[in-house]
Protein backbone atom coordinates (compact mmCIF):
# COMPACT_ATOMS: atom_id res chain seq x y z
CA UNK A 1 0.00 0.00 0.00
CA UNK A 2 1.51 3.64 -0.62
CA UNK A 3 0.57 6.18 1.08
CA UNK A 4 -0.39 10.13 0.10
CA UNK A 5 -0.33 13.38 2.46
CA UNK A 6 -2.45 16.17 1.35
CA UNK A 7 -0.50 19.66 2.30
CA UNK A 8 -1.63 21.82 0.20
CA UNK A 9 -4.95 23.96 0.21
CA UNK A 10 -5.24 27.96 1.07
CA UNK A 11 -5.15 27.31 4.68
CA UNK A 12 -6.92 30.78 4.87
CA UNK A 13 -8.72 30.32 8.71
CA UNK A 14 -5.28 30.13 9.78
CA UNK A 15 -4.30 33.48 8.05
CA UNK A 16 -1.98 35.58 8.81
CA UNK A 17 0.61 32.51 10.10
CA UNK A 18 -0.05 31.19 7.14
CA UNK A 19 1.48 34.18 5.16
CA UNK A 20 4.78 33.07 5.96
CA UNK A 21 4.62 29.39 6.04
CA UNK A 22 2.14 26.50 5.55
CA UNK A 23 -0.40 25.65 7.71
CA UNK A 24 1.48 21.75 7.79
CA UNK A 25 4.53 23.01 8.87
CA UNK A 26 2.92 25.06 12.02
CA UNK A 27 4.15 23.26 15.08
CA UNK A 28 1.48 20.94 16.88
CA UNK A 29 3.67 20.66 20.54
CA UNK A 30 7.45 20.10 19.80
CA UNK A 31 6.82 18.87 15.83
CA UNK A 32 5.53 19.91 13.04
CA UNK A 33 2.10 19.27 12.36
CA UNK A 34 2.76 17.11 8.86
CA UNK A 35 4.42 14.26 11.46
CA UNK A 36 0.99 13.22 12.80
CA UNK A 37 -0.39 12.31 9.49
CA UNK A 38 3.09 10.73 8.78
CA UNK A 39 3.16 8.82 11.86
CA UNK A 40 -0.15 7.09 10.56
CA UNK A 41 1.08 5.89 7.15
CA UNK A 42 4.74 4.92 8.73
CA UNK A 43 2.65 3.16 11.74
CA UNK A 44 0.61 1.42 8.87
CA UNK A 45 4.09 -0.38 7.75
CA UNK A 46 4.14 1.84 4.51
CA UNK A 47 7.44 2.92 3.63
CA UNK A 48 6.10 4.95 0.12
CA UNK A 49 5.06 8.56 0.88
CA UNK A 50 3.79 11.21 -1.93
CA UNK A 51 3.12 14.81 -0.47
CA UNK A 52 1.46 16.84 -2.27
CA UNK A 53 2.07 20.66 -1.43
CA UNK A 54 0.69 24.38 -2.82
CA UNK A 55 3.39 26.15 -4.75
CA UNK A 56 3.90 28.75 -2.12
CA UNK A 57 6.56 27.07 0.77
CA UNK A 58 7.07 24.26 -1.44
CA UNK A 59 10.74 24.19 -0.85
CA UNK A 60 10.16 24.07 2.79
CA UNK A 61 8.47 21.03 2.69
CA UNK A 62 11.33 19.41 0.72
CA UNK A 63 14.18 20.91 3.17
CA UNK A 64 12.15 19.38 6.21
CA UNK A 65 11.34 15.97 4.44
CA UNK A 66 13.53 15.55 1.78
CA UNK A 67 16.36 13.66 2.74
CA UNK A 68 14.94 13.12 6.41
CA UNK A 69 14.00 9.54 5.98
CA UNK A 70 16.80 8.39 3.93
CA UNK A 71 18.34 6.22 6.31
CA UNK A 72 15.20 4.82 6.89
CA UNK A 73 14.07 3.11 4.26
CA UNK A 74 10.99 5.16 3.53
CA UNK A 75 10.54 6.99 0.09
CA UNK A 76 9.29 10.57 -0.15
CA UNK A 77 8.00 12.17 -3.22
CA UNK A 78 6.75 15.17 -3.62
CA UNK A 79 3.96 16.88 -6.03
CA UNK A 80 2.67 20.17 -6.40
CA UNK A 81 -1.49 21.10 -6.67
CA UNK A 82 -1.40 24.61 -8.15
CA UNK A 83 -4.91 24.99 -7.49
CA UNK A 84 -6.73 23.99 -4.11
CA UNK A 85 -9.32 21.69 -6.89
CA UNK A 86 -10.81 19.47 -3.84
CA UNK A 87 -10.06 16.37 -1.76
CA UNK A 88 -10.07 13.96 -4.49
CA UNK A 89 -7.35 15.66 -6.50
CA UNK A 90 -5.06 13.69 -4.84
CA UNK A 91 -5.89 10.86 -6.56
CA UNK A 92 -5.25 12.16 -10.05
CA UNK A 93 -2.54 13.94 -9.28
CA UNK A 94 -0.97 10.71 -7.51
CA UNK A 95 -2.07 8.49 -9.97
CA UNK A 96 1.35 7.58 -11.84
CA UNK A 97 2.66 7.29 -8.03
CA UNK A 98 -0.05 4.93 -7.22
CA UNK A 99 -0.46 2.67 -10.06
CA UNK A 100 -1.88 -0.21 -9.64
CA UNK A 101 -1.63 -0.42 -5.55
CA UNK A 102 -3.99 0.32 -2.81
CA UNK A 103 -3.48 3.88 -1.48
CA UNK A 104 -3.99 5.94 1.81
CA UNK A 105 -4.69 9.13 1.80
CA UNK A 106 -4.20 11.20 5.20
CA UNK A 107 -4.87 14.86 5.36
CA UNK A 108 -2.01 17.07 6.71
CA UNK A 109 -3.44 18.65 8.97
CA UNK A 110 -5.75 15.95 10.72
CA UNK A 111 -4.26 14.43 13.97
CA UNK A 112 -5.66 10.97 15.12
CA UNK A 113 -5.21 9.93 18.87
CA UNK A 114 -6.60 6.20 17.80
CA UNK A 115 -4.17 3.46 15.72
CA UNK A 116 -5.29 2.82 12.43
CA UNK A 117 -2.76 1.05 11.75
CA UNK A 118 -4.74 -2.45 12.76
CA UNK A 119 -8.00 -1.26 10.77
CA UNK A 120 -5.67 -0.05 7.80
CA UNK A 121 -3.48 -3.68 8.05
CA UNK A 122 -7.07 -5.17 7.48
CA UNK A 123 -7.76 -3.30 4.53
CA UNK A 124 -8.79 -5.76 1.14
CA UNK A 125 -10.38 -3.87 -1.48
CA UNK A 126 -12.88 -1.14 -1.68
CA UNK A 127 -13.11 1.60 0.46
CA UNK A 128 -12.24 2.91 3.80
CA UNK A 129 -13.36 5.50 5.81
CA UNK A 130 -12.88 6.56 9.66
CA UNK A 131 -16.08 7.89 11.31
CA UNK A 132 -16.52 10.32 14.77
CA UNK A 133 -19.29 11.36 16.66
CA UNK A 134 -19.22 15.12 16.51
CA UNK A 135 -21.53 17.93 17.63
CA UNK A 136 -21.44 19.94 14.99
CA UNK A 137 -21.67 17.47 12.10
CA UNK A 138 -22.69 20.41 9.00
CA UNK A 139 -19.15 21.42 8.75
CA UNK A 140 -18.08 17.80 7.66
CA UNK A 141 -19.16 14.63 5.45
CA UNK A 142 -22.26 13.49 7.40
CA UNK A 143 -22.81 9.32 7.33
CA UNK A 144 -26.51 8.45 6.55
CA UNK A 145 -26.93 4.61 8.91
CA UNK A 146 -30.09 1.94 8.51
CA UNK A 147 -31.65 0.62 11.49
CA UNK A 148 -29.11 -2.16 11.05
CA UNK A 149 -26.44 0.92 11.72
CA UNK A 150 -25.37 -0.01 7.89
CA UNK A 151 -23.81 3.10 6.12
CA UNK A 152 -26.17 4.15 3.34
CA UNK A 153 -24.96 7.25 2.38
CA UNK A 154 -22.48 10.40 2.94
CA UNK A 155 -24.07 13.90 2.54
CA UNK A 156 -21.16 16.76 2.17
CA UNK A 157 -21.60 19.74 4.14
CA UNK A 158 -25.80 19.16 5.13
CA UNK A 159 -27.84 21.95 6.53
CA UNK A 160 -29.82 18.78 7.83
CA UNK A 161 -27.06 16.32 9.01
CA UNK A 162 -28.63 12.90 9.28
CA UNK A 163 -26.18 11.84 12.17
CA UNK A 164 -23.84 12.98 14.40
CA UNK A 165 -20.86 11.17 12.67
CA UNK A 166 -18.48 12.53 10.14
CA UNK A 167 -15.90 10.88 8.09
CA UNK A 168 -12.37 12.05 9.27
CA UNK A 169 -9.31 12.94 6.89
CA UNK A 170 -7.96 9.72 6.42
CA UNK A 171 -9.28 7.41 3.73
CA UNK A 172 -8.19 3.61 1.94
CA UNK A 173 -8.64 2.80 -1.21
CA UNK A 174 -8.13 0.41 -3.90
CA UNK A 175 -6.45 1.75 -6.93
CA UNK A 176 -9.97 2.27 -8.51
CA UNK A 177 -10.30 5.43 -6.66
CA UNK A 178 -8.30 7.11 -9.42
CA UNK A 179 -10.88 6.15 -12.16
CA UNK A 180 -13.70 7.23 -10.06
CA UNK A 181 -11.97 10.53 -9.11
CA UNK A 182 -11.01 11.82 -12.94
CA UNK A 183 -15.04 10.68 -13.37
CA UNK A 184 -16.09 13.32 -10.95
CA UNK A 185 -18.02 16.48 -11.46
CA UNK A 186 -17.23 19.47 -9.68
CA UNK A 187 -19.38 20.59 -6.76
CA UNK A 188 -21.34 23.37 -6.47
CA UNK A 189 -18.72 24.67 -4.12
CA UNK A 190 -15.98 24.15 -6.78
CA UNK A 191 -14.45 21.19 -5.64
CA UNK A 192 -14.13 17.83 -6.34
CA UNK A 193 -15.80 16.06 -3.21
CA UNK A 194 -13.99 13.03 -1.45
CA UNK A 195 -17.85 12.40 -0.04
CA UNK A 196 -18.29 11.34 -4.09
CA UNK A 197 -15.72 8.76 -4.31
CA UNK A 198 -17.06 7.66 -0.79
CA UNK A 199 -20.17 7.36 -2.24
CA UNK A 200 -19.47 5.49 -5.06
CA UNK A 201 -17.78 2.24 -3.01
CA UNK A 202 -21.06 2.97 -1.12
CA UNK A 203 -23.20 2.07 -3.82
CA UNK A 204 -21.59 -1.29 -4.80
CA UNK A 205 -21.15 -1.97 -1.09
CA UNK A 206 -17.01 -1.95 -0.73
CA UNK A 207 -16.57 0.83 1.56
CA UNK A 208 -15.97 0.07 5.34
CA UNK A 209 -16.75 2.63 7.91
CA UNK A 210 -14.71 2.47 11.19
CA UNK A 211 -15.84 4.35 14.26
CA UNK A 212 -12.56 6.06 15.62
CA UNK A 213 -11.54 6.14 19.36
CA UNK A 214 -9.92 9.06 20.99
CA UNK A 215 -9.60 12.62 20.36
CA UNK A 216 -9.72 13.35 16.32
CA UNK A 217 -9.00 16.82 15.34
CA UNK A 218 -8.08 19.05 12.44
CA UNK A 219 -6.00 21.63 13.58
CA UNK A 220 -6.43 24.09 10.88
CA UNK A 221 -8.30 26.83 13.22
CA UNK A 222 -6.18 29.08 15.79
CA UNK A 223 -8.62 27.41 18.44
CA UNK A 224 -8.07 23.95 16.95
CA UNK A 225 -3.99 24.39 16.46
CA UNK A 226 -4.33 25.43 20.22
CA UNK A 227 -6.45 22.43 21.19
CA UNK A 228 -3.92 19.96 19.44
CA UNK A 229 -0.85 20.69 21.08
CA UNK A 230 -2.62 20.86 24.66
CA UNK A 231 -4.24 17.38 23.83
CA UNK A 232 -0.85 15.79 22.31
CA UNK A 233 1.10 17.29 25.43
CA UNK A 234 -1.70 15.90 27.87
CA UNK A 235 -2.02 12.45 26.18
CA UNK A 236 1.93 12.34 25.35
CA UNK A 237 0.73 11.47 22.29
CA UNK A 238 4.23 12.86 20.70
CA UNK A 239 5.64 10.01 22.73
CA UNK A 240 3.55 7.36 20.95
CA UNK A 241 5.35 7.86 17.59
CA UNK A 242 6.81 5.32 15.54
CA UNK A 243 10.08 5.05 16.24
CA UNK A 244 11.41 5.66 12.46
CA UNK A 245 9.56 9.24 12.48
CA UNK A 246 11.59 9.56 16.29
CA UNK A 247 14.62 8.76 15.15
CA UNK A 248 14.59 10.37 11.95
CA UNK A 249 13.39 13.78 13.59
CA UNK A 250 16.06 13.22 16.00
CA UNK A 251 18.77 12.75 13.85
CA UNK A 252 17.52 15.68 11.50
CA UNK A 253 17.79 18.09 14.13
CA UNK A 254 21.06 17.01 15.36
CA UNK A 255 22.57 17.43 12.13
CA UNK A 256 20.42 20.81 11.99
CA UNK A 257 22.47 22.24 15.07
CA UNK A 258 26.23 21.07 13.80
CA UNK A 259 25.80 22.72 10.64
CA UNK A 260 24.25 25.93 13.10
CA UNK A 261 27.79 24.75 15.34
CA UNK A 262 30.03 24.71 12.37
CA UNK A 263 28.98 27.69 10.48
CA UNK A 264 29.05 29.79 13.92
CA UNK A 265 32.80 28.31 14.54
CA UNK A 266 33.74 29.18 10.68
CA UNK A 267 32.33 32.93 11.16
CA UNK A 268 34.45 33.13 14.25
CA UNK A 269 37.72 31.92 12.79
CA UNK A 270 37.03 34.51 9.91
CA UNK A 271 36.70 37.30 12.39
CA UNK A 272 39.92 35.87 14.31
CA UNK A 273 41.87 35.80 11.22
CA UNK A 274 40.66 39.18 9.94
CA UNK A 275 41.41 40.52 13.21
CA UNK A 276 44.96 39.21 12.95
CA UNK A 277 45.86 40.15 9.47
P1 LIG B 1 -9.11 22.24 4.47
O1 LIG B 1 -8.80 22.49 5.89
O2 LIG B 1 -10.48 21.81 4.11
O3 LIG B 1 -8.77 23.52 3.59
P2 LIG B 1 -7.55 24.51 3.74
O4 LIG B 1 -6.36 23.81 4.29
O5 LIG B 1 -7.37 25.16 2.41
O6 LIG B 1 -7.97 25.55 4.88
P3 LIG B 1 -9.05 26.72 4.97
O7 LIG B 1 -10.39 26.06 4.97
O8 LIG B 1 -8.71 27.39 6.27
O9 LIG B 1 -8.85 27.67 3.82
O10 LIG B 1 -8.11 21.14 3.87
C1 LIG B 1 -7.84 19.94 4.57
C2 LIG B 1 -6.46 19.45 4.19
O11 LIG B 1 -6.39 19.14 2.81
C3 LIG B 1 -5.34 20.45 4.43
O12 LIG B 1 -4.17 19.74 4.78
C4 LIG B 1 -5.14 21.10 3.08
C5 LIG B 1 -5.46 19.97 2.14
N1 LIG B 1 -6.02 20.34 0.83
C6 LIG B 1 -5.23 20.27 -0.31
O13 LIG B 1 -4.05 19.92 -0.22
N2 LIG B 1 -5.80 20.54 -1.51
C7 LIG B 1 -7.09 20.92 -1.65
O14 LIG B 1 -7.54 21.14 -2.80
C8 LIG B 1 -7.89 21.03 -0.46
C9 LIG B 1 -9.33 21.43 -0.55
C10 LIG B 1 -7.33 20.74 0.75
Amino acid sequence: MKGIILAGGTATRLFPLTATTSKQLLPVYDRQMIFYPFNVLIKAGIREVLIIVAPDNSGQFLNLLGSIFQKHDVKVEFMVQKIPKGLADAFIIGEDFIDDDDVALVLGDNIFEDDLYEKIGSFKKGGMVFVKEVPDPERYGVVEFDKNLRAISIEEKPQKPKSNYCVTGAYVYDSRVVEIAKSLKSSDRGEIEITDINNEYLKTGDLAVEKLRGVWLDAGTFDSLLEAGNIVKDRKMHKKFDPIIDSAIKEFNAELKNIAKSVLFRRQNKNIQTINT
